[in-house]
């Protein structure tokens, strides 16, 4: 996720155009960058690497001239952050600009095919091949160059394009990213988000996917891609500023527990061919498959992720897999297995704990490998290999989408792996998404179940297997930003110790997803409901074990048992938002918290 603006109008440009970037800061901050046409028609560049008060500071010290302008806030995707890999990109003699929130899946096809034709790359990015594409369409025509070029596009795109020798529009479009034109005064803004356009303007239009849109300071027009005009009304805007930053979102935590269809997408496309089928880079797939041992580690939510894949990978793949908690892991005694490969997780990619035990592992000669969120971090430099989850810049402390984007990323080794039922394992993946989307649009039953249970003081969570992982998450999840007390625990064990806790002021959730073991999820759920607590189960669409045992049963998309993690967990998620609401705390910054934690 980048985010993207525009500006064409009377005023100087390059104040607005950061002031804008300021307002979109949310949607990444690893560099930043702006480009103003001149009256002289002159395209000046000015990009960065790092937050935007380096570019501010650029800026200030080297000025740019012009009311017509496009700036980006990166984070980035394909390419580490540098300067060069810093947007806006150029065509080779600077007459093209462009900046491009979203993922362009062909470009690699389309860059070995613009070095047939003699054009030289800067940087690393997916995005450069776009301003190259333009100019090698461009005849004169601005618009018919940018229809010409979007059409080869293959992924997810908003861009926004001036080019010095028509320094009095600006050219968009978009497909599957979003991208929004203001109206104001003798000025037409346009940005990736309602928030930067507020200080100018209230009216809005909203481009469409596969759309694309010639703006003047005075006029906006809008075409298909076979060039045929499209009238759009104007909306106003009632949202203020705080609302408009999440998206309508009261919190940041709900707008990224909602964004998980996208992100789950997002993760899994790349990874996947025309026909269907999964493809790795061939050295990660080497080196996973050349595994006869898995070591995976992580801490707090990563962690958790990690328990899920290890009873996932025994299943399916029957590779030992063994699970360890980076803290502890940086300073034990490991003994190091023959075949032996560390899988780390993280999403910030910077957490202290995972770092020293990579270190430590790197020291014992074992082969590493990070999954992370964050390109750039410290553990994809560090690390021998690094995979990429594509959840977007995560801003609320309390992990959602990057632990579904890192199971699914892991769910994907599995099926790599997997010994039998790959295909069965493949489409299971592929419904992810959409039943993610099913599960969201029942989120009100989870806001009403919360309404009515907010205030239990014990709430406990068990499971079996990969529901024992969730549990444990779940309970997580709830404790830090509901601060109620919240355990988890292996169902089987209740009756060795916990359930000399349970009494009529305890909440059970009982996550049942695996077919193998609901009877004996019942007999637990039994077990706690005799001693008065009160049960939620999870279960699957389908099932009718429960009905007679449970309060209340809030039923997931049918998926494979394996994949249940992903659709259990945002049960749990949405349970601990709306506990968290109705307690009055602040869901997106819980007390004694840190979004990321880089000290021990
Ligand atoms: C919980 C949470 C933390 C992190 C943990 C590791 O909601 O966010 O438990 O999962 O601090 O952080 P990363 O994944 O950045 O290494």
């Amino acid at each position: 996720m980048c985010g993207i603006v525009g500006y064409i109008g009377n005023e100087v440009s390059s104040p607005i155009l950061l002031d804008a970037l300021r307002r979109l800061e949310y949607r990444g901050y690893d560099s930043a960058g702006i480009a103003v046409i001149s009256k002289e028609k002159n395209l000046q560049v000015r990009k960065i690497k790092g937050r935007l008060s380096n570019l501010e500071l650029l800026v200030e010290q080297n000025p740019v001239e012009g009311s017509c302008g496009i700036g980006h806030t990166r984070w980035a995707t394909h390419g580490e952050p540098s300067d060069l890999n810093s947007h806006p990109h150029t065509d080779v003699s600077q007459s093209i600009a462009v900046v491009h929130n979203g993922i362009i899946e062909n470009h690699g096809q389309l860059r070995t095919w613009l070095e047939k034709h003699q054009v030289s790359f800067a940087s690393q990015t997916d995005s450069e091949v776009i301003a190259h594409l333009i100019d090698f369409h461009y005849n004169g025509d601005l618009l018919l160059a940018v229809r010409e070029s979007v059409a080869r596009l293959e992924g997810s795109y908003a861009i926004a394009v001036v080019c010095k020798d028509q320094p009095d529009i600006l050219v968009v479009a978009r497909k599957d990213s979003p991208l929004v034109i203001g109206r104001a005064e003798g000025a037409t803004l346009i940005a990736s988000d309602v928030p930067p356009l507020l200080s100018h303007t209230r009216e809005v239009q909203y481009l469409n996917d596969l759309e694309v849109a010639v703006l003047s300071k005075d006029s906006v027009h809008i075409y298909n891609l076979e060039g045929e005009e499209l009238s759009r009304p104007c909306e106003t805007i009632d949202w203020d500023m705080e609302a408009a930053e999440k998206c309508g979102y009261e919190h940041f935590m709900l707008k990224e527990i909602c964004e998980q269809p996208k992100a789950l997408g997002d993760t899994l496309r790349p990874k996947l061919d025309k026909q269907g089928k999964l493809v790795f880079p061939p050295d990660i797939e080497s080196l996973i498959k050349g595994a006869s041992h898995l070591l995976i580690t992580g801490c707090g939510t990563a962690y958790h992720a990690a328990m899920v894949a290890s009873y996932v990978i025994e299943q399916v793949a029957s590779i030992p897999v063994e699970v360890v908690i980076a803290s502890e892991l940086r300073y034990k005694h490991h003994i190091r297995k023959e075949g032996e490969v560390c899988i780390l997780i993280s999403q910030s990619g910077e957490t202290a704990d995972t770092i020293a035990a990579l270190r430590m592992l790197k020291n014992l000669g074992i082969p590493t490998f990070a999954i992370t969120n964050v390109v750039g971090c410290t553990l994809s430099r560090e690390a021998d290999k690094v995979m990429y989850t594509n959840a977007g810049p995560e801003i609320a402390v309390a992990s959602t989408k990057a632990f579904t984007t890192q199971l699914l990323s892991l769910f994907a080794l599995a099926t790599l792996l997997a010994k039998a039922e790959q295909l069965v394992l493949l489409e299971a993946l592929q419904q992810l998404p959409s039943q993610a989307q099913r599960l969201l649009d029942r989120q009100e039953d989870i806001q009403r179940f919360a309404a009515n249970q907010f205030n239990k003081t014990k709430v406990f969570f068990m499971g079996r297997l990969v529901d024992y992982a969730i549990s444990l998450e779940s309970a997580l999840k709830l404790k830090e930003i509901s601060y109620t007390h919240s355990e988890a625990f292996a169902a089987g064990e209740l009756k060795h110790g916990p359930i000399a806790l349970v009494d009529t002021s305890t909440l059970v959730v009982a996550l049942c997803t695996q077919p193998s073991l609901f009877a004996k999820m019942d007999s637990n759920i039994k077990e706690v409901k005799a001693r008065g607590a009160t049960a939620l189960v999870i279960t699957f669409e389908q099932v009718h074990t429960f009905d007679e045992t449970a309060d209340m049963i809030f039923r997931i998309p049918q998926t494979h048992p394996l994949f249940s993690p992903i659709l259990t967990v945002m049960v749990s998620q949405l349970y601990a938002y709306y506990c968290s609401v109705q307690k009055g705390n602040d869901p997106d910054k819980p007390r004694n918290l840190a979004k990321s934690v880089t000290v021990e």
